[in-house]
């Protein structure tokens, strides 16, 4: 499984500790940032959220300092299903449930141990189909029936 993974200085820190920890298992494409100086979140999310919608990684990991703003980026790549998670139990809704493909995390809002679990636990639960599958296709149509 190929993993695309960005973050902004606020989220440095944790993406390093990621990479270093839970995902020396998996194949990852890192998209920066490289350093702890401040730059700004959409770039790694734009960029993180069109590689995972264009199929060059199976999942995404995105992470600043609170998470809000990547997922609030990320959402708007078409085809992006981004989920800001605190707990594991969410981090396995977003993917059983929400068959979300871009998960987000902050960087100043939880540490790597429970990082990495929740990581884990996105990485490893799939989703579920059925119900949820048509609820996905109401969010894909969007508020006006049109994809708009
Ligand atoms: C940067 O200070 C911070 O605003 C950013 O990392 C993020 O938390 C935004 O949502």
């Amino acid at each position: 499984m190929k993993i695309a993974i960005g973050a902004d200085h606020a989220g440095y820190h944790l993406k390093e500790a990621l990479r270093e920890g839970i995902l020396a298992e998996y194949e990852v494409l890192d998209f920066g940032t490289h350093s702890p100086e401040r730059t700004d979140y959409p770039l790694y999310a734009f960029a993180v959220g069109e590689a995972v919608a264009g199929g060059e990684a199976d999942l995404g990991i995105l992470i600043c300092g609170t998470g809000i703003g990547m997922s609030m980026a990320a959402s708007r790549v078409p085809g992006i299903r981004a989920a800001l998670c605190t707990n594991v139990y969410m981090a396995k809704m977003a993917r059983a449930h929400n068959d979300a493909n871009v998960l987000c995390l902050g960087g100043r809002v939880i540490g790597p141990g429970l990082a990495e679990e929740i990581v884990r636990a996105f990485l490893t639960t799939a989703f579920e189909g059925g119900r949820h599958a048509r609820r996905l296709e109401l969010l894909d149509r969007g508020p006006r029936g049109n994809g708009g």
